[in-house]
């Protein structure tokens, strides 16, 4: 029988500069999209697809995210008292079962690879769960979800994929292909951020993982890679020259890059469209504008 995924490392380590001066404060993963912060889509996702035990690696200045899955008795009780329940069941969603939330500090921003590493006391030998909140995934079925359950059918490692523009090559791991099967794609090579005349496919990692325990181990070795910081990539490639299996796996879903502020927006346009009580005024507002830049053309 494979081992269930059941534990899921959220990277959070990083300063967030792209949303300066907003993060000079707030941590990147608190920032919101319509009413919830990009971290409760990550949680909200891992746990669907069956996470128990979620390990966020902080720095200085993520005091914000603790307190954020805290309890909050005194907002609890002023709610309860003037009868909003409704409220008290959307914190709720907030709350983390005592224990099923761990803190590790990365101390030096020296890459993915290194933050990973980071947990890997907390991860033991296990397979495991990498969700980069910046990258927010819009799904029927949410994306780790779909992994996982391919994951179950074909053990070994597994990065989400989805094609990018040659031009956009530099930004993404870009994975070699083997074999494409539609869905899954067996990966023969994998490459961090390289130039688009060096990208061997158009196929990039989006920010989630399963990966063996054994990708841990290959962090042990590794120097600093692509900008000078241990990459993910080069650990889960390493998987590939000791002869275990990777896969890329084409989710089904619309991916917004939050860690870009126009991606945010995107996001926020978006998600606020898909909420009932917004869809109508937001609708109306956006095809005003449209219609105002339209004439003005
Ligand atoms: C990270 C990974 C990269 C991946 C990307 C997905 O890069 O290193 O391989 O394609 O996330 O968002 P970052 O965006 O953190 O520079």
């Amino acid at each position: 029988m494979r081992k269930k995924v059941t534990k899921a490392v959220f990277p959070v380590a990083g300063l967030g500069t792209r949303f300066l001066p907003a993060t000079k404060s707030v941590p990147k993963e608190i920032m919101t999209l319509v009413d919830r912060p990009l971290i409760q889509y990550a949680i909200d996702e891992a746990r669907a697809a069956g996470i128990k035990e979620f390990i966020f690696v902080t720095s200085r200045g993520k005091g914000a995210l603790e307190d954020y899955f805290d309890h909050s008795p005194v907002l609890e009780q002023e709610l309860r008292s003037k009868n909003k329940t409704e409220l008290l069941e959307i914190l709720k969603n907030t709350n983390m079962d005592s224990g099923a939330i761990a803190y590790i500090r990365q101390h030096k921003a020296l890459g993915l690879g290194h933050a990973v590493w980071c947990a890997r006391r907390l991860i033991g030998n296990e397979p495991f769960a990498v969700i980069l909140p910046d990258d927010v995934i819009a799904a029927e079925k949410p994306c780790l979800q779909q992994m996982v359950e391919a994951y179950n059918e074909t053990g070994g490692n597994m990065v989400a994929a989805m094609e990018v523009p040659p031009e956009r090559a530099s930004s993404y791991g870009m994975l070699d292909v083997a074999d494409d099967q539609g869905e899954l794609v067996k990966i023969r090579g994998m490459v961090e951020k390289p130039k688009a005349e060096d990208a061997p496919s158009n196929l990039a990692v989006i920010g989630r993982y399963i990966l063996s325990p054994n990708v841990l181990r290959n962090l042990n070795q590794l120097k600093s890679g692509s900008g000078g910081e241990i990459q993910l990539t080069d650990a889960i490639a390493a998987e590939l020259t000791q002869g275990h299996d990777v896969y890329g796996y084409r989710f089904k879903g619309q991916r917004f890059d939050c860690g870009s502020k126009s991606g945010f927006l995107q996001a926020t346009v978006s998600f606020g469209l898909g909420r009932e009580e917004l869809r109508d005024d937001l609708y109306a507002y956006l095809q005003d504008i449209m219609s105002v830049d339209k004439a003005a053309q």
